[in-house]
């Protein structure tokens, strides 16, 4: 039964497989067995005009075997779709190999000349001498087709989150790397280190293959053991492992004014920043609460990437959730989510900033850690005093709401059962 309908969802696709529009992998290491070989769960995000599977292929090193379950993620009216691969793969050692996906094509007519698709993932699972166990990748992911107006300023700030705590930077591919095929970056969008692209105002509107390398770096001199005993050594110049984040960016036609909150959507509390971190435990869920204005066009779509079980609900105008509850699988992991509020006007689409959090899982504690007690009430009152930064003004409900999330934080920690409650409240 799932074979054949396996075979059937291939046969639709390679009726026409291209329009492609980008991808992200990620990875987390998972148990070494007592043969020596080791599994690893890969995550990807494959982006196309239509739903479509891809499998990545061996590039180098021994890439073991390999097994795959597809999810379809967010899916938007006609323009792309989002599909989600889970892929376990069993190497017989930790020895470092890389994953590709190579072959075509991109959307039609890309301003920077890209055709052909390429992207490429480094998976390095040796023992890290500073974390005594295998290095998890930078984790990310990015929405198919991110929209600008070609006469705005903006910047989109990728989520560069690292569960190591390593630095993580990013570059434009490298086609003598064999990265991209080949990488030209766009020349209206500048990258820097810390994950930031920056869009000038321009006359070249189009869509723009980006294709970013994502590394994670150790902040100290380490070494990596192999199975077999072998040490290489690293400094904080050297990456650990590489993922590939690539999408279109679209350089639409000029918006009258670049104001937001007129054309182009504004985001409003309780909207989280861009880059927050939430806590959770599995099976309780978090709700992202989404609000946006535009006082000319309309808001008409939520754009989404997350994980594939995320459910979305729309509570009122301008107004969105997102709902994700982890599953056991997910236990110890960390989730990016990434979004935008899409407005229409006349025919013009118009997108709000990019935003991306994470939602990382923790353990379950009341199975891992054991609390001491304080005598027959078995109860602690502990004060802290927090400082909470913000351009804007918090009101004293949405500073709650933040400390409810340190909640989980603390439950990550081992203390289970926390109240939190603000005791006095001084702005300044
Ligand atoms: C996507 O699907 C639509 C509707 O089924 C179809 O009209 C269109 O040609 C498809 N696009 C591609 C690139 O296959
Ligand atoms: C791409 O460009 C060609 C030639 O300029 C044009 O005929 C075609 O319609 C374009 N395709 C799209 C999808 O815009
Ligand atoms: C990795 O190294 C640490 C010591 O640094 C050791 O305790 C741990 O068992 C090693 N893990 C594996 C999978 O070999
Ligand atoms: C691309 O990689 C090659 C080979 O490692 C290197 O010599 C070159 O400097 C790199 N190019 C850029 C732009 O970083
Ligand atoms: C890190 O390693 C480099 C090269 O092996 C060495 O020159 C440097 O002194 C080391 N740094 C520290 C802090 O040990
Ligand atoms: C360990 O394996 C690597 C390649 O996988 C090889 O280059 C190295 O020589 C081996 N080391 C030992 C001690 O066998
Ligand atoms: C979606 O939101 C509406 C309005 O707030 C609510 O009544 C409904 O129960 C929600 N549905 C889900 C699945 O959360
Ligand atoms: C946690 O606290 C609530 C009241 O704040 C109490 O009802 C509940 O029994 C407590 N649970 C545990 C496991 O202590």
């Amino acid at each position: 039964m799932v074979l054949s309908l396996l075979l059937l969802l291939l046969l639709v696709c390679s009726t026409r497989a291209n329009q492609f529009l980008g991808t992200v992998m990620t990875y987390y290491p998972g148990n070494t067995n007592a043969d020596g070989s080791v599994t690893v769960q890969l995550l990807y995000k494959l982006n196309f005009e239509n739903c479509t599977m891809l499998t990545w292929e061996c590039l180098s090193g021994n890439c073991g075997t390999e097994s795959v379950v597809m999810r379809k993620g967010y899916e938007s009216n006609g323009e792309w779709c989002q599909m989600e691969g889970i892929s376990t793969r069993n190497v017989p050692s930790n020895a470092p190999f890389q994953l590709w996906l190579n072959g075509g094509d991109w959307i039609d007519n890309i301003t920077n000349g890209i055709v052909n698709w390429r992207a490429v993932t480094l998976v390095e699972l040796r023992n890290r001498s500073d974390i005594g166990k295998a290095n998890t990748s930078p984790q990310t992911t990015i929405l198919p087709d991110v929209r600008v107006p070609s006469n705005c300023q903006r910047n989109f700030n990728l989520l560069a989150f690292d569960p190591d705590g390593d630095t993580v930077r990013c570059r434009y591919g490298n086609t003598s790397l064999s990265e991209c095929n080949p990488c030209t970056p766009p020349s209206v969008l500048s990258i820097s280190p810390s994950c930031s692209l920056s869009f000038s105002p321009t006359s070249d509107e189009g869509p723009y293959a980006v294709q970013v390398v994502m590394e994670d770096f150790p902040n100290q001199n380490i070494s990596l053991t192999q199975t077999n005993g072998t040490k290489t050594f690293l400094t904080p110049n050297d990456a650990i492992s590489k993922i590939p984040v690539q999408f279109v960016l679209w350089v639409d036609p000029p918006v009258p004014s670049c104001t937001e909150g007129l054309y182009l959507p504004n985001f409003l509390p309780p909207t989280p920043n861009n880059r927050a971190q939430f806590f959770t435990i599995v099976n309780r869920a978090i709700v992202i609460n989404i609000k946006a204005e535009a006082i000319i066009s309309t808001i008409s779509e939520l754009l989404y990437s997350g994980p594939s079980t995320l459910i979305q609900n729309s509570t009122g105008a301008g107004q969105f959730s997102l709902t994700w509850t982890p599953s056991q699988a997910e236990e110890g992991g960390s989730f990016p989510i990434c979004f935008v509020v899409k407005a229409n006007y006349n025919l013009n689409i118009y997108n709000s900033d990019l935003r991306c959090v994470i939602v990382t899982v923790g353990n379950n504690p009341t199975t891992t850690t054991t609390l001491p007690t304080t005598g027959s009430s078995g109860m602690y009152v502990v004060g802290l005093s927090v400082k909470v930064s913000s351009s804007s003004q918090q009101s004293k409900d949405e500073i709650l709401y933040y400390l409810q999330q340190a909640r989980y934080y603390l439950s990550y920690y081992g203390l289970p059962n926390v109240t939190i409650n603000i005791v006095s409240y001084v702005q300044h």
